[in-house]
């Protein structure tokens, strides 16, 4: 008998759902909202909204591709948190109506342990214990897999998450809503020579404000002397900004798998997206004689296929939740 599970994902600024067969993904759908760029960053009321609009044709489309009725589904899976309250209640509250009028079960998901589960979605498929550090705009944490629904977190940021240090900086630099991407592409066509400091942060936390700070102050005395400075080298100072967040990172997950004496390695999340990083990873693991595991960049960002990998797992396990299923927004791992 096959498990067939309908996954959505709604915690922040992206409509998603998901359908996957016996532990395979058979669609996959993303109903960006562009509209926040407008505003030089994600608007809860806006997103919430949108999510109502995309959420229907979403699930429709994502059924649909897998050739999956809704009538052959085994479980309903949604992430519950952490993200925006009332982004997540659009998401959950479709999820709980489906499994009650289709009597299947519910399946809750953490969207940290989904970033993390990305890994699994192709192979090779990483091995347990695995060190996994997840980067995204909302979160940044290592933590040590010891199974699928056993994950302890030994590192986590302090202040912004990865990406809100590239989005943040990005801001600085008078780039786009979210910066990320833009700063990985500019960064291709620049050379890194500017000198960002490392935070000097104990164990295996970090802190992204002081680079912030740091940032800031390089761009206004710069441009006391060339009002031009930045436009002029753009590039130049995205190449360096990108390569002091990634030695950030990968200083941290050295130290972490000395520390856990774990050699398999990986990344996932929105800025395991990042060019820099996932070179850096690479090169870092066959110098280190790690196994280095990225997800596939469709399932860096925000995604339903995530969820839907997490939700196998844990429907193999017989781990469901019910109808008084609410909301988390600050749902840790
Ligand atoms: O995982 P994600 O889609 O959403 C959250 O859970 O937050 O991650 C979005 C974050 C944004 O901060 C975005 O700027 C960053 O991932 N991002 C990147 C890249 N692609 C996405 N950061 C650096 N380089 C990229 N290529
Ligand atoms: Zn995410």
């Amino acid at each position: 008998m096959s498990i067939n599970i309908l996954a959505i994902e709604s915690s922040c600024d992206d409509t998603a759902a998901s359908v996957i067969v016996n532990g395979e993904i058979k669609s996959n759908i993303v109903a960006n909202q562009s509209v926040h760029s407008l505003y030089g960053g994600v608007v809860p009321e806006v997103a919430s909204r949108e999510h109502q609009i995309n959420i229907v044709p979403t699930i429709d489309t994502a059924l649909r591709n897998a050739g999956i009725d809704k009538k052959e589904l085994d479980a309903i899976a949604v992430v519950s948190g952490p993200g925006l309250m009332g982004s997540l209640i659009v998401g959950v509250t479709f999820a709980k109506t489906l499994s009650l009028t289709l009597d299947i079960p519910l399946i809750e998901i953490n969207h940290h342990q989904a970033h993390a589960m990305a890994l699994f979605i192709d192979e090779p498929k990483p091995k347990f214990p695995l060190l996994a550090m997840t980067v995204s705009g909302g979160h940044t944490q290592i933590s040590i897999m010891h199974d699928y629904n056993d994950i302890e977190v030994i590192g986590r940021t302090l202040d912004d998450a990865a990406g809100e240090a590239f989005d943040k900086t990005g801001k600085l630099l008078g780039l786009d809503y979210p910066a990320g991407p833009i700063i990985d592409k500019y960064s291709a066509m620049g050379k890194v020579v500017y000198e960002f400091p490392e935070p000097k942060v104990k164990g295996l936390d970090f802190s992204f404000s002081g680079l912030k700070t740091a940032i800031l102050y390089f761009v206004q005395r710069n441009k006391k002397d060339n009002p031009d400075f930045v436009k002029e080298n753009i590039y130049d100072i995205c190449a360096s900004v990108q390569d002091r967040i990634v030695s950030i990172l990968i200083n941290k997950l050295v130290k972490a798998s000395k520390h856990a004496g774990i050699n398999e390695v990986a990344i996932a999340g929105g800025v395991s997206a990042n060019t820099g990083l996932r070179k850096a990873l690479v090169s870092k693991g066959k110098e280190l004689g790690w196994n280095t595991y990225i997800p596939k960049f469709e399932y860096c960002t925000d995604n339903a296929a995530m969820v839907a990998i997490t939700a196998h797992y844990k429907y193999k396990q017989n781990l469901f939740a019910d109808l008084s299923l609410k909301p988390k927004p600050r749902y840790a791992l």
